[in-house]
């Protein structure tokens, strides 16, 4: 692929290999909501490309209601101020809420929306997080990748917006730079 190269992509996880942790994904959800309808709840943008194909593997009766997390943060900075984008819908209560993202750090996203959603009271609330990085902070119900230190991209994970169709998921570093 086409990219600037003023960043070095280190090679993580192929389409494959994100593919196939994909469908065991959905067989373990699919195993635990024995059949219940469920509210999947997406957050913005990053875990887009994730729940497209995830949403694939679920044979379950559901909807899909978004929300939006902003943290200001580079490649090198802990988020430290989250800002709603999109807020979940306020009609929660009762209902069997699955929190999905794109990657798990700090733990920060994760834990502003759970608590977003719980204040609403659901049925049951659980979170499925594709990658989540070492050590753990907070661990999701269901987890695709556990990543090192390095700063991940592709399959919906961005750098300022870039690289999210990249169909690998990669490591970036500064030519020259040790990446992971
Ligand atoms: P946390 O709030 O510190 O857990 O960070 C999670 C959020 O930060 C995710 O929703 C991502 O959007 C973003 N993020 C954290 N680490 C990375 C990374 O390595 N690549 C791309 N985005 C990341
Ligand atoms: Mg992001």
């Amino acid at each position: 692929m086409n990219y600037p190269s003023d960043m070095v992509l280190q090679p993580l996880l192929s389409a494959e290999q994100v593919a196939r942790r994909v469908r065991e994904l959905g067989e373990e959800i699919t195993a635990a909501y024995s059949g219940r309808p469920i509210t999947l709840m997406p957050i913005l943008h990053g875990s887009l490309i994730f729940t497209a194909d995830l949403v694939r593997c679920l044979p379950l009766e559901m909807v899909i209601e978004v929300c939006g997390l902003r943290s200001y943060a580079g490649a090198t900075t802990r988020p430290s101020h989250l800002t709603w984008t999109m807020r979940p819908p306020g009609d929660l209560t009762g209902r069997d809420v699955l929190v999905v993202d794109d990657i798990v750090d700090s733990g920060a996203t994760l834990r502003c929306v759970l608590d977003a959603v719980r204040a609403q009271k659901p049925a049951s609330l659980r979170s499925c997080v594709l990658l989540a990085r070492e050590p753990l902070e907070l661990a999701p119900d269901f987890l695709g990748f556990r990543v090192g230190p390095g700063f991940v991209v592709g399959y919906g994970l961005d750098y300022d917006g870039r690289y999210r169709n990249l169909p690998d998921i990669a490591v970036l570093g500064q030519p020259g730079a040790n990446a992971q």
